[in-house]
């Protein structure tokens, strides 16, 4: 097995917990990240079982000294990143774009988009001194969303943060190329944390993405592992700037 060192922000819930479970299935270290300690301790318990090492980083990846902090922590005790997966990011509760509280709208887009382009630009300037590692010196993967390509109304502002984040992945591909790779997933209507367990708010969302689904079920946070898995494993060497659509058949483009 090929070990990697791979930091997973936003580790102590939903994606980034059923993340953090499948790469500590296949043999990886992980620095893991969350906002909430209790959260991210208890993914740490359910590694456990895993012969794997983790180091566990506190914190908002909206602020650059924690950021900075992070990814000095993560190379003092790892010497090498391998894989960044920029997960960590929230919702909002539905509002209509135009009525949203200006404050709201910062801490949307600083969570979603400032936090992937700092941790990003700390780790990848790092990464790119990696040159014992050939051909690719670092992969990052970003959670985008299908929202970011089809804009939802009443999660107007997320939609905007995560079209700025398909944008990031762009850029950062054609920036970072040859020797980084930069890839984003886009999922489409799972059941994590991020609809805040409000079983309102979770009936009035599966309701109507139900319908709009091709494979009829809503998704899991497990449902993006195994892509994941392929993204941070050789067989994904020759992909970057890729924007892939993981949604049970909702969004074609
Ligand atoms: N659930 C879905 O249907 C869906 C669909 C498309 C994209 N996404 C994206 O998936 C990613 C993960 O979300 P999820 O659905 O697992 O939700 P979640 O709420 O279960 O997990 C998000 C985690 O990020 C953490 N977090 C929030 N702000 C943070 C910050 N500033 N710094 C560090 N950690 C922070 C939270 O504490 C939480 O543990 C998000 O970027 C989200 O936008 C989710």
């Amino acid at each position: 097995m090929n070990s990697k060192n791979i930091l997973i922000t936003g580790a102590g819930s939903g994606f980034g917990r059923a993340m953090a479970i499948r790469l500590a299935k296949e043999g990886n270290n992980l620095i893991l990240n969350d906002l909430n300690s209790e959260g991210l301790k208890e993914t740490n318990n359910l590694l456990n079982s895993y012969n794997i090492e983790t180091l566990l980083q506190v914190g908002d990846i909206s602020d650059s000294k924690f950021v900075q902090s992070m990814i000095s922590d993560t190379f003092y005790k790892f010497k090498l990143l391998h894989v960044l997966i920029n997960n960590a990011g929230i919702g909002g509760d539905p509002t209509n774009i135009i009525d949203l509280p200006d404050a709201v709208m910062e801490r949307i887009m600083n969570v979603n988009f400032k936090g992937p382009w700092l941790v990003t630009k700390y780790a990848a300037k790092k990464m790119k001194t990696q040159r014992e590692l050939k051909p690719i010196r670092g992969k990052i993967i970003n959670i985008a969303s299908i929202a970011g390509k089809d804009p939802t109304p009443l999660i107007g502002m997320y939609s905007c943060s995560k079209a700025a984040v398909i944008a990031l992945t762009k850029v950062l591909a054609k920036e970072l190329a040859p020797r980084i790779t930069v890839n984003a997933v886009c999922p489409g209507f799972h059941v994590t944390g991020i609809y805040k367990n409000d079983p309102n708010l979770i009936k009035e969302f599966l309701d109507i993405s139900n319908k709009k689904i091709l494979l009829k079920r809503i998704g899991t946070a497990e449902d993006i592992t195994g892509l994941v898995s392929f993204l941070v494993s050789e067989d994904s060497n020759y992909m970057t700037g890729q924007i892939i659509n993981i949604d049970g058949g909702v969004v074609f483009h």
